[in-house]
């Protein structure tokens, strides 16, 4: 495994690689590697002759009163993990190999990028699909693989990928969850261990909505405040949204006819969490059933 932190010698190296004839399969993150992270490298692994990590805590997608300086690190942890996991190149830029003198230009995909967390975090997604643009380009990525967990950000680079016509492959992989239930995130590390029982709850206000919907409401205002009154229990927790939306689109629908998608966000201290879960037409999903988000699919979201 090599690990590289510069642009120009990244970009030499994965160029001679394509020459070559490989395949290169990338998975770009902020670090503070969790098995979240490890199942997207396994999926990846298959998907090229070249297993490529990024770690880089992009500023640019950080607001100014965020947590930047709090984000966690642990580059050696990281790099034991990608050994595990078969990674062929870790690439650990520092912020001025990514932004140099001069950057100007930023990529802001507007529609996908106004709801959720693009209304709660100003610019955070312009950020993500600027770097994300930057890496796939740095790393020559035949096909890059993103979580689920973060939902909409994979919805916004669809959305970039397909209206840019960028030739990398966007996959999506499965949410991976601690075993008592709480999505597994870098940030969990921040949380005390009292918000950390209490951060259940985001669960708990998916499943009611997932419960109701099996046994057949349709209703979105129905469901929603079923879920916001699990929420509302717990009043340590901030909700910043808990809201169920077209799972390609994100616009706000009224009754469950398509695949939709219940996200929320909460905050509890300085920590924000996010989850979701797909609602599925029908409601034939079985809690705790392996089902793929619809989105996730489709190579290309319509
Ligand atoms: P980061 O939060 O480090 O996440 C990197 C990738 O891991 C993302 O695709 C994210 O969706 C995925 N991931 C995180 N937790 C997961 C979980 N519990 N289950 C499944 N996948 C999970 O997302 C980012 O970094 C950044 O915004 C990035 C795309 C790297 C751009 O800076």
């Amino acid at each position: 495994m090599k690990v590289i932190s510069t642009t120009a010698e990244m970009r030499e190296v994965t160029r001679a690689l394509r020459r070559q004839g490989k395949t290169i399969a990338f998975v770009p993150t902020m670090g503070f590697l969790h098995e979240g992270h490890a199942s997207l490298l396994r999926i990846a692994r298959k998907r090229g002759d070249v297993l490529v990590l990024s770690i880089f805590v992009n500023p640019s997608q950080f607001g100014p009163n965020e947590d930047l300086d709090r984000y966690p690190r642990n580059l050696e942890g990281d790099l034991a993990i990608a050994r595990r996991e078969n990674v062929d190149l870790v690439f650990t830029p520092v912020p001025k190999e990514i932004y140099g003198p001069g950057y100007q230009t930023w990529i802001d995909v507007t529609e996908v990028s106004k709801h959720l967390c693009g209304a709660s975090r100003p610019g955070h997604f312009r950020g993500v699909a600027t770097v994300v643009a930057k890496l796939l380009n740095i790393v020559h990525a035949d096909v890059a693989v993103f979580g689920e967990k973060d939902f909409q950000q994979l919805a916004v680079i669809r959305r970039m990928v397909e209206d840019l016509n960028m030739d990398t492959e966007i996959v999506g992989g499965a949410l991976v969850r601690e075993a008592d239930g709480l999505a597994m995130s870098s940030r969990n590390v921040n949380l005390t261990p009292d918000h950390r029982r209490r951060a259940l709850v985001l669960k708990r206000a998916l499943d009611r909505a997932e419960d109701l919907a099996a046994a057949g409401e349709r209703r979105v205002p129905v469901l929603l405040e079923a879920a916001r009154e699990v929420l509302a229990a717990e009043h340590e927790g901030a909700v910043d949204y808990a809201e169920i939306r077209d799972a390609a689109t994100l616009e706000t629908i009224e009754t469950l006819s398509g695949p939709a998608v219940f996200a929320l966000a909460v905050r509890f201290g300085g920590t924000r969490l996010i989850d979701n879960t797909v609602l599925l037409n029908g409601g034939a999903r079985v809690r705790g059933e392996k089902t793929r988000a619809p989105i996730a699919e489709a190579t290309v979201t319509p």
